[in-house]
């Protein structure tokens, strides 16, 4: 029995409903992304954003700024950004240069063009289950788990990780849905006293092979969302092997996984404020 969650379908059936309604509805959303920097990583993922954007119908335009500009200056640009009603949505590629606060930019973005739904406005909408605009990696875990079939009441989940814009959105919605969470880190000191104990554990710590055989629970389900470069390899937090495939229920690859899920997720989300914005149903 194949226990890899096919996220690559789930992926593109949203993505084939989002190019489907902007064809019917003749619209032509536009997204801004701002690059400080050329960071390699940031680059890659800028690109897969762009393609998809492409066969989606949405106009992209890409800021590439220098390293050296400073956080005044980044500012201005979105606050004109923000004031330009031919702008759907606006996105701030992190990480940030040193020099630049992110928590200022993020807060500087116009919620009503956030598409990756970072402002305190939209976690706050999460954090009290009254949800507009989801982070995109945490919606794309929504879509899976909806594919799934997954009842999340009354479950023990377990996510790992604990950042802004990843690990507490999941917490959030998981707290919503009324399961049982434990919320851990890398750092945790026994990790796998909790990892042992949970129906679901989502990993986004950002630490290769983490989380491996001996400290999953039977018939469990495993998100991975970690990215790591390993002997010049993409992979996960999940250290796979047979013995852990047979152990468990399901999990996310890596690649080919949620990373699938947060760009969709992302133009799904442009597609919703296009929406507010234009006060479409
Ligand atoms: N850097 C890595 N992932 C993301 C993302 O989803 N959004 C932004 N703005 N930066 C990122």
């Amino acid at each position: 029995m194949n226990k890899k969650i096919n996220c690559r379908e789930i992926a593109n059936s949203i993505k084939l409903k989002i190019k489907d309604e902007i064809l019917e509805q003749k619209i032509n959303p536009c997204l801004e992304i701002i690059q400080v920097g050329t960071d390699f990583a940031s680059t890659k993922y800028i690109n897969n954003k762009i393609k998809v954007g492409e066969e989606l119908g949405v106009k992209i335009v890409l800021n590439k700024l220098s390293e050296t500009i400073t956080q005044r200056q980044l500012l201005k640009l979105i606050q004109e950004k923000n004031d330009n009603p031919e702008v759907n949505g606006i996105l701030v590629q992190l990480p940030l240069p040193k020099h630049i606060e992110p928590k200022i930019i993020i807060e500087a973005i116009d919620y009503n063009k956030d598409v990756d739904g970072f402002h305190p406005h939209h976690l706050g909408k999460l954090f009290i289950d009254n949800p507009s605009i989801v982070p995109a990696t945490c919606r794309g875990v929504t879509h899976i788990l909806d594919a799934i079939e997954l009842d999340l009441c009354g479950i023990d989940a377990c996510v790992i990780g604990k950042s802004n814009i990843v690990g507490k959105p999941i917490v959030s919605y998981l707290l919503n849905k009324n399961a049982s969470v434990s919320v851990c880190s890398k750092s945790t000191k026994n990790l796998s006293q909790y990892t042992k104990n949970a129906d679901l554990i989502i990993i986004a710590a950002g630490a290769p092979d983490l989380v491996n055989y001996h400290m999953v629970k039977k018939n469990s389900i495993i998100l991975d969302i970690g990215i790591n470069e390993k002997n010049g390899k993409i992979t996960g937090d999940l250290a796979i092997s047979d013995k852990l495939i047979n152990k468990i229920k399901l999990y996310t690859p890596v690649p080919g996984g949620i990373g699938l899920m947060t760009i969709v997720s992302l133009f799904e989300n442009l597609l919703n404020l296009y929406k507010t914005q234009n006060k479409r149903k």
